[in-house]
């Protein structure tokens, strides 16, 4: 007989309440729904904060119309499972991305009522019980954003550039270039002596300020004046943007995380001279966008669903043998006023390193639940 969980019909989450710009976020009602087919309905213990959770009412809440509640990256325990997912049951602690075209699980208050969140079953990974649940929750969107850049781009031997290596997808891109993907060398940037630090505990041989140094004539000398086989930009920055495609050698690769150059405002296009540079080192350009996969779902399809399947899994085996491990430069309780305050701190770009995680049930996250260390 299947398992059940008594769960409610609905909790005090995070998010959008109406069509506004931005944050601040609010408290929103949001309701508890069984999973479909193929999905997991998980209970949150913990999550962490994405810039895509700022930026949500910029892209039009990806189609939907608010109340949107976010929190989307999750690690909890499966409370019920959806038909046909049988490899996974109540019971099992799990890290999951949350149907980004869903609810996430953060809550109003962290004292009070559970979150709650589904998951597709190809978005959720088993948690290893040595991994905690926060250092769980700090990967899947990061991870799966690093992995898909990376993972059939670097070849053994190669050379890696990757700008802002103290970012929440940088440190994770530079840690599996070096210790998982077995690059020769790798190089990242940042503009702080914090973020610098952490691009170089994370394995980068070489870490340059980006506001200070001429970063593709320091690349030119590291590679006898080759430039880099590859370069991942998960900056979203323009003029970063530019400075990195200088870095690429011919032939090689330049791989960019989201909408590329000239759209990142998403409000106005504009000209880039990316495309040209790369032209000029007849390198190629590579797009990789794991939000396309949601707004356009039929780019979603089996390949697509195998490859976040596959990065779901390697992000615990990766981080459980200690080559691709989160770090979480703060921690703070799941309330409205500290999430809109962590996601300021993001978006204005000063004082985060690495990840900010999210308690959402305490007991569960720091305590003795299934799972937990
Ligand atoms: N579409 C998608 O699939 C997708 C998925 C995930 C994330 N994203 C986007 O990717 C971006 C990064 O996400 P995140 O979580 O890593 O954000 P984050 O933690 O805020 O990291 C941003 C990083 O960029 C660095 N940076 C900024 N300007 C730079 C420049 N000119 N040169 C080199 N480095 C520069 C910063 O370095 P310092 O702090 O040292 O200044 C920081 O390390 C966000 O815009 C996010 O929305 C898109």
């Amino acid at each position: 007989m299947k398992q059940t969980v008594k769960t409610p019909e609905a909790f005090l989450g995070v998010g959008y309440t109406h069509d506004r710009a931005g944050l601040p976020l609010e408290a929103v009602r949001i309701p508890v729904a069984q999973p479909a087919a193929g999905q997991v309905l998980i209970r949150v213990a913990a999550s962490s904060l994405n810039p895509l959770e700022y930026k949500l009412a910029e892209l039009n809440f990806m189609g939907r119309t608010p109340p949107v509640g976010l929190g989307l990256d999750l690690a909890g325990v499966v409370v019920a499972v959806g038909h046909g997912v049988g490899d996974v049951t109540v019971g099992d602690a799990v890290a999951a991305l949350a149907d980004l075209d869903g609810d996430g699980g953060w809550v109003a208050s962290g004292g009070g009522e559970g979150g709650y969140a589904l998951a597709h079953r190809f978005l959720t990974a088993r948690k290893p019980p040595s991994l905690s649940f926060l250092d769980a929750a700090a990967l899947p969107m990061c991870f799966l954003s690093a992995f898909a850049g990376l993972h059939k781009a670097v070849q053994t031997g190669d050379t890696v550039y990757v700008p802002g290596g103290g970012g929440g997808v940088g440190h994770l891109a530079v840690q599996m270039a070096a210790r998982a993907l077995g690059a020769r060398m790798v190089v990242s940037s940042g503009s702080t002596p914090q973020s610098i630090a952490l691009a170089r505990q994370s394995g980068a041989q070489h870490v340059f300020d980006y506001k200070h140094d001429d970063i593709a004539a320091d690349i030119a000398r590291l590679t006898d004046g080759r430039g880099v086989d590859l370069v991942f930009d998960a900056t979203y920055s323009e003029q970063g943007f530019v400075e990195s495609a200088k870095t690429v050698r011919r032939g090689g690769s330049w791989i960019v995380l989201g909408v590329g150059p000239g759209r990142t405002t998403r409000l106005a296009e504009t000209h880039s001279p990316v495309d040209a540079i790369l032209a000029e080192r007849g390198a190629e350009r590579v797009d990789v966008n794991l939000l396309r996969y949601f707004s356009e779902p039929g780019t979603l399809d089996g390949e697509a669903r195998a490859l976040l399947r596959q990065g779901m899994d390697l992000a615990m085996e990766w981080a459980e043998q200690g080559l691709v491990v989160p770090h979480i430069g703060r921690t703070i309780d799941s309330a409205v006023d500290a999430i809109n305050a962590g996601l300021q701190s993001l978006k204005s770009g000063h004082g985060v390193v690495g990840k900010v995680a999210v308690i959402v049930d305490r007991d569960l996250a720091l305590g003795t639940s299934p799972g937990a260390p």
